[in-house]
């Protein structure tokens, strides 16, 4: 009988594969429940299935581990994901921690909404790190809004989950704020092949003059109550923004902000007078 440790150590020799995406998939063959713990178990007999030979021949073919596990870490919490959700990125986690340092100084009790909710990882953890915030969420896709719901069950948090597009779901409700990762990217070409391949399409890509933060931003006219939006994004969206901005001459302030890797990647547009 071989054990773990030996069978890790020789798949870590597969030219392609990360020690944690082969963490992982043992993982998900093990009663273990974190990486820690299977590596302090290296030393367990264990032998690969017909199951774990199948899942391992989908990540060598470059299928994203988190859909062949059905989920993704994301601020330290196990959310599901299956194709029909984008797979929560690093960078979201520090739109998280925009928001949370952002609205420090606010009143305790917001109510906000993630449009575009996807595998709810905005909402569900902004409602878990902010338990007085009324949190709403809402997403096109009703396939993508049934895992949003799932994770919602699985980490015991109330969320409003509501289908349609844009801010149509939203009318006359008196939101605070709105936190967004949109479809955002423009030109296909510059999307990584494997996340072409298996991730949704729609949950991507975006026109320039049918984008989500055309809607969103005009919420700061319809909606008084209003007084943020935090958008995930990327730099090409700077002068669109700034020239929608004046043209609809929004009272509201803009901040770009870097992410680790110190690209533009947020903006933080808030009311300049809170009415
Ligand atoms: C980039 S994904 C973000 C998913 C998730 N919020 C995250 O950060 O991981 C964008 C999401 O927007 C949804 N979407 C696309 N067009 C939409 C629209 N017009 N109204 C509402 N949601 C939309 C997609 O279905 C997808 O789930």
């Amino acid at each position: 009988m071989s054990t773990l440790g030996k069978l890790y150590k020789e798949l870590l020799k597969t030219p392609g594969l990360t020690a944690f995406d082969i963490r992982e998939l043992i993982l998900f063959e093990t009663s273990f429940k974190t990486h820690d713990e299977l590596l302090l178990h290296l030393d367990s007999p264990w032998q690969p299935t017909s199951v774990f030979s199948n899942r391992l021949a989908r990540l060598i073919k470059g299928e994203p581990i988190a859909y062949i596990v059905e989920s993704s870490t994301f601020f330290q919490h196990r959310f599901i994901v299956n194709p029909n959700v984008l797979i929560p990125r690093p960078e979201t986690e520090e739109l998280i921690n925009l928001v949370l340092e952002k609205t420090k100084s606010m009143k305790q009790t917001l109510h906000i909404i993630d449009i575009g909710t996807g595998s709810g990882a905005i909402a569900c953890t902004l409602k878990k790190l902010r338990q007085e915030w009324s949190v709403g969420a809402s997403d096109i896709d009703s396939k993508a809004l049934e895992v949003a719901k799932q994770n919602a069950n699985n980490l015991n948090v109330h969320i409003d989950f509501r289908k349609g597009s844009d801010l149509q779901p939203w009318v006359d409700e008196p939101i605070e704020g709105i936190v967004s990762n949109p479809p955002y990217i423009l030109d296909p070409k510059t999307i990584d092949e494997s996340v072409w391949a298996y991730e949704p399409h729609h949950a991507l890509l975006s026109k320039q003059d049918e984008s989500l933060f055309d809607p969103i931003l005009r919420a700061f006219n319809t909606i008084p109550t209003l007084r943020f939006v935090a958008f995930e994004l990327f730099e090409g969206w700077k002068p669109w923004m700034e020239m929608f901005l004046h043209h609809h001459s929004l009272d509201v302030s803009i901040e770009w902000i870097r992410d680790i890797n110190q690209k533009v990647r947020f903006a933080w547009i808030e009311r300049k007078r809170i009415k």
